[in-house]
């Protein structure tokens, strides 16, 4: 049976590996929250993207993961596409601990800024994410970024974009991951 009160010190944050698209999948899949993109899809992202992903593990077990990339238009960005933690480990610091894996990936190191988009009801992501502009001690912003109308699905919020930063080498300092 699973403690909450368990301390964090045997959770490991590393890139995923190959092979662990599926595994993501699932987390994705258990928020009940997050898009369910295709299993081949996060297959691709572990594989071909694993220095802008990160996941947690513990005894062997994923339990929350994150995935990035460089915008090929202003590449001093890391944009934060999808990050979630699995019903069970939610509210005890661990998506902190991922979000500030996330800034430390090889592909991730030298970014400026720090993007993602948020639907405008996820309190928890909201806080994760100005949560950590304020421990870096950096500004964060909002704008509009895709609108609902721009989702062909009907009842799919509106996505509000965040930028954090500028990641400079003090603010990385901060970092606690
Ligand atoms: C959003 C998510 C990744 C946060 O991870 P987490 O491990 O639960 O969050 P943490 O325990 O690290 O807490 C981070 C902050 O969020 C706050 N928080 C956590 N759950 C919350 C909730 N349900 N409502 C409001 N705030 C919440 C915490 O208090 C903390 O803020 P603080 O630093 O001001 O105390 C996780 O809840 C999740 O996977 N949710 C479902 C998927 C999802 O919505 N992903 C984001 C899409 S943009």
């Amino acid at each position: 049976m699973s403690n909450p009160q368990r301390r964090g010190e045997d959770i490991i944050i590393r890139s995923p590996k190959a092979h662990e698209g599926g595994a993501i999948w699932q987390i994705v899949r258990d928020t009940g929250t997050l898009d369910l993109n295709s299993s081949y899809l996060y297959l691709l992202l572990a594989r071909d993207f694993a220095d802008t992903c990160v996941v947690a593990e513990r005894d062997g077990k994923l339990l929350g993961f994150a995935s990035g990339y460089r915008r090929p238009a202003e590449p001093s960005v890391i944009f934060l596409w999808q990050i979630g933690i699995a019903p069970e480990a939610q509210g005890q610091g661990l998506g902190k601990r991922l979000l500030g894996g996330f800034l430390t990936r090889p592909g991730a190191r030298d970014a400026q800024w720090l993007e993602t988009t948020i639907a405008p009801d996820n309190k928890a992501s909201q806080a994760l994410f100005t949560g950590m502009a304020k421990a870096l001690a950096v500004d964060y912003k909002t704008s509009p970024c895709f609108a609902a109308e721009d989702f062909p699905e009907p009842g799919h919020a509106a996505e509000v974009l965040y930028r954090i930063g500028p990641l400079t080498d003090s603010a990385r300092q901060r970092l606690n991951p």
